[in-house]
């Protein structure tokens, strides 16, 4: 029996098993779950399927249901929690758990490796290189290979004893590997975290049964590895790396660090693929850039690097200080924390208009990056922050995110406060382009959508949306561009543009830019549905905009709509029916309107009584692209002889109109049996329409 290859999963019945039998197929399970542990957990390169696992582990738990005196403390079943401590019993170290020193800067670690150096050949001492993992540290004691008790660091010299919750960790072995040729005692110094991914998963699922989050990875590994009851433990995202070798029985330690990692690896104990080995500062430079390059990708927490004397051996003549080592140096990584002053707080307008309150600080240093300012995200934040120009305040980066202030460190001002700078107060008018803003909850809002400079960029962007205007080629970069020149100001400036204009631009040539001009010249027409929808009024999306185009028929009489008779039309509410109103209400967003007509802009009135015509009663569906119409030119035809347009193909449509590179459209009409017919027929039927 062998479950470590191509695992057979299709058991016989339980009561059909001898105890021989049963006893040699949980010995086999038992092999095998370990294995595929290991390739799972250790080496991340899982042979089986999560559902072929979770079999094995099932038969394995029936087994030892069944016949009690199969069950073990080392069996992959005892993972899932065993019975709670009633506290966590004191442990002392088999040797002390010693801390490093820690420095910041090259300059304290020349000396150091100088030490290091000291007797050895010219070319100093080759020393281990590890991530200074942002975990907490654990003693791991195997006996016989079988993993017998672990303990937290606790004061070095005595800790608690973790082993219930420990067994939960995946990546640890309950029984070292290499049959027979475990060491007779073995305790090993790991670093146990939670995975950066894990933790956030956690957390929100915290946040959402409405527990409080946990601050980190690092303060949430070490609560959970203190809790009594280690069903609380199994299951989390929690992991380990093993670094360092307190003591062995039975064979002869290692004598350098990397015949140590090597060891622990023959073993199965997790060691850091990111370990190095070198020599001189240059070698340590670069791996200490190479890993604060690597940090923000990588899924635990690192603050530094680990430098050791390789030579194991040497270790002892260079002694002790009273807590740390002389033959290990944390060399850490800048702080992503400093302090700093709030110089002012100003408004920023986002794309969509929200204004967002911003912190300019006195610029530090923070992590290699120079901060000078950063979000406070919305107003209630300033507040329960109590943040004000002048004050100190705590500035975090973390991961690649923005800049925040964590907190406020002291009011510089006397018991009163009276010298603090008064409290932070939202504008009333929007800061780029002076219109009044409207409140929403937490959030405050600039409502000239069209007219606030701001918005413009996400604007423009939106407008030639494919499913807006549809104007091929401005997308987001073409449009920052136009902005950032100062060729455009609003939507109309759009239809102004030259192709000498747009050939200015960097990575724009003559026939680039007419192709632009030609695309947007060809959106002077748009059909209502879609240019209200181009317009990006909030809660206006394709939908809405459809239902206002066919119950006003003209851009006029939406804009003149008041709430009442907007709200009286088919799934428009109040908010909806407002937000239309302040639209069109806002003088900027007027003149925006009004520039576009004097610009060429006809938009387009839904004719709905279609009643006489060539082609009345018939309905069209258009798909992929037709050489000599756009697609509004084409429904415009349609409609003008008639006929109606829609989206989506059903069974009433009466054509399938195909050009080049139609969609699935094609395939439904197929499905349905609609007629689909080429642009050459296309042209035909309106001709002789
Ligand atoms: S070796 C005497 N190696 O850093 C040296 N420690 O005080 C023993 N740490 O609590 C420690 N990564 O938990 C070593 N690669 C690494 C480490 C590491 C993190 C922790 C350790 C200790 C703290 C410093």
């Amino acid at each position: 029996m062998d479950f470590k290859r191509n695992p057979d999963t299709d058991f016989r019945p339980l009561d059909a098993l001898s105890e021989q039998q049963a006893r040699e197929e949980a010995k086999a399970l038992r092999e095998g779950i370990r294995y595929h542990d290991h390739r799972y957990y250790v080496e991340a390169d899982p042979v089986i399927s999560d559902a072929v696992y979770d079999r094995l582990l099932e038969r394995l738990q029936r087994l030892e249901d069944r016949f009690a005196d199969l069950r073990s403390d080392d069996s992959p079943t005892q993972r899932v929690g065993s019975e709670p401590v009633g506290e966590l019993e004191k442990v002392s170290h088999r040797a002390p758990m010693l801390s490093l020193e820690s420095v910041s800067g090259e300059s304290d670690v020349v000396p150091f490796l100088e030490r290091l150096g000291q007797g050895t050949d010219r070319g100093g001492a080759r020393v281990a290189l590890e991530p200074k993992f942002d975990g907490l540290s654990v003693e791991l004691v195997f006996e016989d290979g079988r993993f017998a008790n672990g303990s937290t660091r606790g004061d070095g010299e005595t800790g608690e004893d973790i082993t219930h919750n420990l067994r939960t960790v995946r990546a640890l072995p309950m029984r070292l590997r290499g049959d027979g040729h475990a060491p007779a005692r073995l305790a090993v110094r790991a670093e146990v975290f939670m995975t950066r991914s894990g933790f956030t998963a956690l957390n929100r699922d915290r946040v959402q049964r409405g527990e409080e989050p946990f601050a980190n990875p690092r303060n949430a590994a070490a609560g959970l590895m203190r809790q009594l009851d280690p069903r609380n433990v199994a299951g989390r995202p929690l992991d380990l790396f093993c670094y360092e070798l307190l003591g062995i029985d039975g064979e002869d330690a290692p004598e350098t660090h990397r015949d140590m990692l090597a060891r622990f690896a023959d073993l199965g104990l997790k060691t850091c693929p990111l370990n190095r080995s070198g020599m001189g500062i240059d070698d340590v430079r670069a791996y200490h850039e190479d890993l604060r390059g690597q940090r923000d990708g990588l899924d635990y927490d690192i603050d530094g690097i680990v430098i050791k004397l390789d030579a194991r051996r040497r270790r002892g003549e260079l002694g002790t200080r009273t807590r740390s080592p002389r033959w290990a140096l944390a060399w850490k990584f800048p702080p992503r924390e400093e302090i700093t002053r709030l110089e002012e707080i100003t408004v920023a307008v986002g794309r969509t208009g929200i204004l967002t309150p911003v912190a300019l600080l006195a610029p530090v240093d923070v992590g290699g990056v120079t901060v000078s300012r950063a979000t406070l995200h919305n107003i209630d934040e300033v507040r329960r922050k109590d943040v004000r120009p002048g004050d100190r305040v705590r500035v975090i980066r973390a991961g690649d995110v923005i800049p925040e202030i964590a907190e406020r460190v002291d009011d510089c001002g006397d018991a009163s406060g009276a010298s603090r700078s008064e409290p932070f107060e939202m504008p009333s008018h929007c800061p780029v382009c002076g219109t009044d803003v409207l409140r929403e909850g937490a959030y405050v809002r600039c409502p000239a959508g069209l007219a606030c400079e701001a918005q413009l960029v996400g604007h423009i962007t939106h407008y030639a949306d494919a499913q807006a205007l549809d104007i091929d080629g401005l997308g987001e970069e073409t449009t920052r561009r136009l902005v950032e020149h100062g060729l455009v100001h609003d939507l109309a400036d759009l239809y102004r543009l030259s192709a000498e204009d747009i050939a200015a631009l960097e990575g724009f040539g003559k026939r680039s830019s007419e192709k632009l001009v030609a695309a947007i010249d060809a959106a002077r027409e748009p059909s209502l549905e879609r240019f209200l929808y181009a317009l990006g009024i909030r809660h206006v999306g394709q939908s809405n905009a459809r239902i206002l185009a066919h119950a006003l028929n003209e851009l006029d009489r939406v804009a003149a709509a008041t709430r009442q008779e907007l709200t009286a039309l088919p799934e428009i509410g109040p908010e909806i029916a407002e937000s239309v109103v302040a639209f069109f209400r806002n003088d900027r967003n007027r003149r925006v309107l009004e520039r576009l007509q004097a610009a060429g802009v006809k938009v387009r009135a839904v004719d709905d009584r279609q009643a006489d015509g060539p082609l009345s009663g018939k309905t069209f569906v258009f798909t992929g692209s037709l050489d000599n119409y756009t697609r509004d030119e084409a429904e415009a035809a349609v409609q003008a002889r008639g006929a109606k347009a829609t989206a989506d193909v059903s069974s009433r449509t009466d054509f399938v109109v195909a050009g080049a590179e139609p969609g699935a459209k094609i395939e439904r009409a197929g499905e349905l049996g609609v007629e689909v017919i080429d642009e050459r027929r296309f042209a035909r039927l309106l001709e002789r329409g």
